[in-house]
């Protein structure tokens, strides 16, 4: 079985995921991390037995490497990805997959010139309750959705922000609540209505965060080319994490996630639920929450499975474009203060 050889850019907070991760995938070993912060690089390349780096370019042009990791602040996923795309490198960065659709689109041509795969990390859909919410939406049982709604209601203090240097800007971070926190939720319902989007009506603002640059409040429609309507709001404002929620209505019963919990209640009254596993956790070490990473371990473990295979991963660059096409959308029409057309 080949070996591929995986290389990890940025060793912050999300890493572990995917350090721990690879190291329960069978066919990859970690040749090499890499992180400006030279002691956050070399802790991790002592903890996991590989080399370290603070420049990524010589890491990758060092290292021969299959696949590499990108979690890194949000504007460096673009020229990361594509550095790596022009050597040949197999790419799958976290989200968001860039800061504006055009890194977006220059990532995706960038993977297509050197056919190398581009896959982009949404690991909620990997949770067993988004899950059985699609399968049932595909099976035809609800019917017609009719229409959608969904919240992100969490709490982020100001020192989240102030500690780090990329969070609360427009150019590093790329926006706020909308392009880091409830992306995963905006991706979900994206995935599940999964036709094309007409237009985008959103108001976004800043309420409670007067040290940071973006929005820490967002709401708004997303209206999709069949008629559904699917209403937004989110904040990083509020004084702590609301579970997430989303919600289909449809034509035989409702769809709701609570959290990660799926029930679905039909108008017959049968009722389906789904939940993560309890047991199926992860040890990350450094207070990681264990329950993040077992979809990140599932999404991680499938990228290699179909490189493999020599297949298309199942979040490729293609497919995590349109969630970024949401999110620009949403952005621009809170900044115009109109209906942006898709
Ligand atoms: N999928 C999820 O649920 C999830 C959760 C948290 C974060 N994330 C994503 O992961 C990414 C990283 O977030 P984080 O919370 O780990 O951020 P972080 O700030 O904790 O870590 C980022 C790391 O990148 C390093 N870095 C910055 N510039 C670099 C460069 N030029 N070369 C090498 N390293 C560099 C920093 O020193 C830092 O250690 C973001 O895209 C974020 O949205 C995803």
């Amino acid at each position: 079985m080949k070996k591929f050889k995986a290389g990890v850019i940025g060793c912050g907070t999300i890493s572990p995921m995917h350090l721990q991760s690879l190291n329960t995938v069978g066919n990859v070993e970690l040749k090499a991390v890499c992180d400006v912060n030279v002691e956050r690089a070399a802790d991790k390349a002592n903890r996991y037995s590989c080399n370290y780096y603070t420049d990524y370019k010589e890491m990758l042009d060092r290292e021969g490497l299959d696949v590499v990791h990108i979690c890194t602040p949000h504007y460096l996923h673009a020229p990361m990805a594509i550095y790596a795309a022009n050597r040949g490198v197999n790419v799958l960065t976290e989200k968001p997959m860039a800061v504006s659709l055009q890194d977006a689109d220059d990532m995706i041509k960038a993977a297509k010139d050197s056919q190398v795969t581009l896959g982009v990390i949404f690991q909620n859909r990997y949770n067993p309750g988004s899950v059985l919410i699609k399968n049932t939406l595909e099976s035809g049982e609800l019917g017609r959705i009719i229409s959608g709604r969904l919240s992100v209601v969490w709490h982020r203090s100001d020192s989240y922000y102030s500690e780090s240097d990329w969070r609360g800007t427009w150019d590093r971070e790329g926006g706020g609540v909308i392009i880091n926190q409830a992306i995963h939720t905006l991706d979900l319902m994206r995935w599940f209505v999964d036709v094309p989007i007409d237009y985008v009506e959103a108001n976004i603002s800043n309420r409670f965060h007067p040290g940071i640059e973006v929005e820490d409040c967002a709401e708004g429609v997303i209206f999709y080319k069949n008629g559904v309507r699917a209403l937004f709001y989110t904040t990083t404002s509020y004084s702590y994490d609301v579970p997430v929620e989303l919600e289909l209505h449809c034509e035989n019963g409702l769809a709701r996630l609570v959290a990660d919990k799926a029930v679905i209640r039909f108008d017959d009254g049968r009722e389906v639920c789904a939940d993560v596993d309890k047991n199926e956790v992860m040890d990350y070490g450094d207070g990681v929450k264990s329950y993040w990473g077992v979809s990140h371990c599932k999404q991680i473990r499938a990228f290699y499975e179909s490189l493999a295979k020599g297949e298309r991963p199942f979040i490729d660059g293609v497919e995590a474009r349109k969630t970024q096409e949401l999110v620009c959308a949403i952005y621009r029409s809170g900044k115009e203060n109109r209906r942006i057309y898709l």
